[in-house]
């Protein structure tokens, strides 16, 4: 080949190295630009409130979602499970719910709008840890008291099926219950506040 066509295929070569590197910069310049556009529209759908579909939810299971970044559980209440709750009342630190943890509508003895859905902030009231789901009834390493509720491994404070902390652990008072309301029967939007509507 003579020198003049060598020439030709390097300048193509370069060409074609140089337009690759552009269409790299141009995409990892597009990622900050998208990153910091419209802040309050992202700031809005942070906080903007999570609907939960419980049509699926079986009896006595959970449902784990996130509000706000914060873990929020629904749980189907069973009939076994409501009717065990009023006989806790004397072992539990704030059973009639004094204490505003809650918002007005589930000041009640189900702590929530509807009995079968308890819908809570999955936070510990203690030091901030995610409690566990144990909705077993007097399993061994919980005692014969327990009905179901929700335990903190990280310094054993326990809750129960309505968030209402028992007496004797570090943690102070009941689990929060979000603000909330219901769309239709079987879906809840966390984080709207309609009363008890
Ligand atoms: S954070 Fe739950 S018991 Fe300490």
């Amino acid at each position: 080949m003579s020198a003049q066509g060598v020439n030709k295929i390097r300048r193509r070569v370069l060409v074609a190295a140089t337009s690759v590197v552009g269409a790299v910069g141009a995409g990892f310049a597009l990622v900050p630009f998208i990153g910091s556009m419209n802040p309050s529209a992202k700031a809005r759908a942070a906080g903007a409130p999570v609907e939960a579909d419980v049509s699926q939810l079986e009896p006595g299971g959970i449902l784990r979602l996130k509000w706000r970044g914060q873990p929020v559980w629904v749980v189907n209440r069973t009939p076994e499970i409501l009717e065990a709750l009023p006989a806790l009342d004397p072992l539990l630190v704030d059973p009639t719910s004094e204490v505003a943890q809650q918002p007005d509508y589930c000041k009640n003895a189900t702590r929530s709008i509807k009995e079968q859905y308890f819908v809570v902030i999955g936070i510990c009231t203690h030091l901030g840890c995610s409690p566990t789901f144990r909705p077993e009834f007097a399993p061994e390493d919980l005692g014969s008291r327990w009905r179901g509720g929700f335990f903190c491994p990280c310094h054993g404070s326990q809750f129960d099926l309505a968030g209402r902390v028992f007496k004797g652990v570090p943690a102070p008072t009941n689990l929060v219950i979000p603000v909330h309301t219901y769309i239709n029967d079987t879906t809840i939007l966390v984080g709207e506040d309609r009363g008890a509507a």
